[in-house]
């Protein structure tokens, strides 16, 4: 993959700030990437592909690894030093990692994604792309993975209104001072996110911070042809969102299902478990 400089509008001076601060700055960070990691569509034991976007230092990561003793992880970052950092904290995985660079509203190294490809992670990056560009980016990834396969997101939401807004920004605040509290014994940390504008919520917020609507980014996951989309976990305007392609050929977005028990209708649209295979169709899919 092409080499890039520091993505416009993400500076190296916030990888900085994120790789010293990030464990203070998102709110509840590892319930976050537990959930991301329960949410995989794969056995412990097997051998599969997973691809990270905008990786950062790695944290995400090296759970997977942990959690996923055989899988292949590619983590891209556009930022160099977010890649020297992510090349030092996957060290010990070195085997089964590729580190790489790339350009998240490019579309050519979605084409060069690995194949099959089970499994896309991206945590807090894919904000900065627009609502077409994030359209766009679902449309790609569901069809480079490969059936079952699932994307996996984490990431701030747009509020739908002033008092979701207010809400976020508050719960927001509260879970960055704790937290800087709790990991670092003093406020420091905090004072640099409340000095730095980090809560998206508050303020002007910065151009390149672009997120949409979780109602709307979850039809666009429909719309990419997802089979199964939902939200599992939402803290302070953050939310750990999926999608899973379906297991046995297209589908269509509501398409009706083979009732589970005979007699017993099922609903139209009703999701299958993720990671699970779903009913075959009277249609034959
Ligand atoms: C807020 S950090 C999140 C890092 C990591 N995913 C996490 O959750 O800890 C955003 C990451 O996305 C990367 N990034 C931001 N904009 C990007 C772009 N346009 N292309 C590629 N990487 C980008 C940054 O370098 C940074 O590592």
């Amino acid at each position: 993959m092409a080499e890039h400089t520091a993505p416009t509008g993400w500076t190296e001076e916030a990888s900085q700030a994120f790789i010293d601060d990030g464990a203070v700055f998102v709110p509840s960070r590892d319930e976050q990437i537990a959930t991301l990691v329960r949410l995989i569509p794969a056995r412990a034991d097997e051998v599969f592909a997973v691809v990270e976007l905008g990786a950062g230092a790695g944290v995400l990561a090296r759970a997977v690894l942990e959690a996923f003793p055989r899988c292949r992880y590619v983590a891209l970052d556009g930022s160099a030093a977010m890649r020297a950092r992510l090349t030092e904290a996957l060290a010990r995985y070195q085997a089964r990692v590729e580190v790489g660079a790339f350009e998240l509203v490019e579309r050519r190294w979605r084409a060069a994604l690995p194949s099959p490809l089970r499994c896309v992670l991206a945590s807090l990056v894919v904000h900065h792309l627009s609502g077409a560009g994030k359209r766009r980016l679902f449309a790609d990834l569901a069809r480079r993975l490969e059936p079952g396969g699932a994307l996996l997101l984490a990431d701030v939401v747009e509020p739908t209104g002033p008092a979701a807004r207010e809400a976020f920004a508050l719960q927001w605040d509260d879970a960055a001072r704790a937290q800087s509290l709790a990991l670092t014994g003093g406020l420091t940390a905090f004072e640099r996110f409340t000095r730095d504008g980090w809560n998206f919520y508050r303020g002007t917020p910065d151009p390149y911070d672009q997120p949409s609507r979780l109602d709307e980014q979850l039809r666009w996951l429909r719309e990419a042809g997802f089979a199964t989309v939902d939200c599992f976990w939402m803290r302070a305007g953050h939310a750990v969102f999926g999608a899973w392609r379906p297991r046995h050929g297209p589908q269509t977005p509501n398409a009706r299902r083979v009732p589970a028990k005979p007699g017993r209708a099922s609903k139209p649209g009703r999701a299958s478990k993720p990671g699970r295979a779903s009913t075959t169709s009277r249609r034959g899919r």
